[in-house]
């Protein structure tokens, strides 16, 4: 009798790998940091062989760390960092270049000529997204163009185009399954979200063949098995979910206006906006939650490209703390911030602004401002940014939140939370798991081969450890926000 569901959650920095129990316990996790290459400023790539191998190699720890065999293993989950781009030769398997990260701008100049030409509105009504060197799309332009005999090998179906969704399981399966699911379809710029479909003209503008693409399936469906010999039994591979849509499903924000925001490497807010794809005014995205059953369920997003990376950089590049879990402490040293407002722009801004060209800035700095100061300035900047994409949030939606359920490492924060509620004036509320991501990702899997039956049993799992509740002023908080956004103002349209 098989106990377990293995998730795999490949992520921006590092490869993980949990097993989760029947009751939605998490059992054993392995994980596994890898290289983060900057080939240039504004450039961020990965060595999908790297990802490949690291991912494998935290699957086999955790489960001999659990004392488990494959057969113990009911289903396999995927969720992964989304957008980021590997194009690989179908013959042999071996990417072409290196995995174009997400949070790469090198094709901010792509997108602008796109929008110059007059595309955006195009992009945006069927895809959902805007025109931003965020998603796919014009990473695989960039690589069809430069890679020598890239794009006539493309035309050719020599190559193959994934997500590292499909990565991983063109690499489980041996390379049987070329394949992605609906949410991270939903990222590529390609994907029409209204049909469920990749989308001929947009094809035809960003000049991507057909051919280099996978075939796209719902989140929640057995795709098939992983190859003799790479785990001693064959397992089933029943779920996958890019990871932001992933730890939506398990938090289980499953009815319409539920949220919930992630604090990892960046920061996503997701609201279940159910069967209706709602177009933003506010610049948000709206996106693909989840395709179960052929039923699609839709979101507004509003994601922050620098939270968690924003404490890694106050650890390696401004060397204030020597653990990421210091910083805690050291922003609780002093009362405020001193006036010091820390915007970090590190890889332009995403919602609600979209300026790939904005650049990081710390204003308001004096003779007595302290690595304290910056410290706190530096939690308030990432709680600043989600109130952002909050308000925006609300005013598309019209549905006013009762709470925003947080998960993702940041969220153990308790002064980041506490600052998050005052500044949004709603409740934050952290559950008892929150790997959430993880967690989604082995429910997509459990629910796809019955190891849970219904989605009911998944909400009765979900418990609160913490709720936070506002407790600062209005009046405090609209001062706040306004600083807040005058220091943005000068963070826009930095570099050149
Ligand atoms: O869209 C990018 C997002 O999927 C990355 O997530 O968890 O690696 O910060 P994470």
């Amino acid at each position: 009798m098989s106990r377990y569901i293995l998730a795999l959650d490949q992520g921006t920095t590092s490869s993980r790998a949990i097993i989760v129990d029947e009751g939605g316990h998490i059992l054993k996790t392995a994980q596994k940091e890898f290289r983060q290459i900057f080939p240039q400023g504004g450039w961020v790539e990965h060595d999908a062989r790297e990802i490949w191998s690291t991912q494998m190699g935290v699957a086999q720890e955790a489960l001999t760390a659990a004392g488990l065999r494959a057969s113990d293993i009911a289903a396999i989950g995927i969720t992964n960092q989304r957008e980021t781009t590997v194009v690989w030769d179908r013959a042999t398997g071996q990417p072409i270049h290196n995995a174009i990260v997400w949070q790469d701008r090198r094709t901010a100049a792509i997108c602008d000529d796109l929008i110059a030409a007059g595309h955006e509105s195009l992009f945006e009504q069927k895809t959902g997204l805007r025109l931003d060197a965020y998603f796919s799309g014009t990473k695989i332009k960039w690589l069809l163009d430069h890679v020598p005999e890239a794009r006539a090998r493309a035309e050719r179906g020599e190559l193959a185009f994934g997500t590292i969704d499909s990565w991983l399981v063109w690499n489980l399966t041996g390379g049987a399954l070329h394949i992605t699911d609906a949410s991270n379809a939903s990222r590529t710029l390609l994907f029409n979200i209204h049909t469920g479909d990749w989308d001929d003209e947009l094809l035809a503008v960003l000049d991507i063949p057909r051919a280099l693409l996978p075939q796209a399936r719902g989140n929640s469906e057995v795709y098939g098995e992983t190859a003799a010999g790479l785990f001693g039994a064959r397992i089933l591979i029943a779920g996958m979910a890019g990871d932001q849509q992933a730890a939506t499903f398990g938090q289980v924000c499953l009815e319409r206006g539920m949220a919930k925001n992630t604090y990892g490497t960046g920061c996503f807010m997701l609201m279940n906006t159910g069967g209706a794809a709602i177009r933003s005014r506010h610049k948000l995205l709206t996106t693909l939650a989840w395709q179960l059953g052929g039923q699609r369920t839709y979101a507004l997003e509003g994601s922050v490209f620098v939270a968690g990376a924003l404490v890694q950089w106050l650890r390696d590049g401004l060397g204030i703390i020597r653990s990421s879990g210091e910083i805690e402490a050291l922003a609780a040293s002093v009362p405020d911030s001193g006036g010091v407002v820390l915007v970090p722009a590190f890889v332009g801004l995403g919602a609600p602004h979209w300026d790939a060209y904005a650049r990081g800035t710390i204003l308001g700095l004096t003779r007595g401002s302290t690595k304290a100061h910056i410290a706190r300035a530096a939690l308030e900047g990432i709680a600043f940014q989600s109130a952002e994409v909050l308000e925006a949030m609300i005013s598309d939606s019209g549905v006013s939140l009762t709470e925003l359920r947080v998960d993702g490492g940041a969220s153990h924060n308790n002064l980041l939370m506490q600052f998050q509620a005052d500044i949004l004036g709603v409740p934050v509320v952290r559950p008892k798991i929150t790997e959430t991501t993880a967690l989604g990702a082995a429910y997509l899997a459990g629910l796809a081969v019955g190891y849970w039956r219904s989605t009911d049993e998944l909400c009765a799992q979900w418990q609160v450890d913490r709720v936070f509740e506002p407790v600062m002023s209005a009046d405090e908080r609209v001062a706040r926000l306004a600083r807040w956004r005058k220091a943005v103002g000068r963070s826009l349209d930095w570099e050149d």
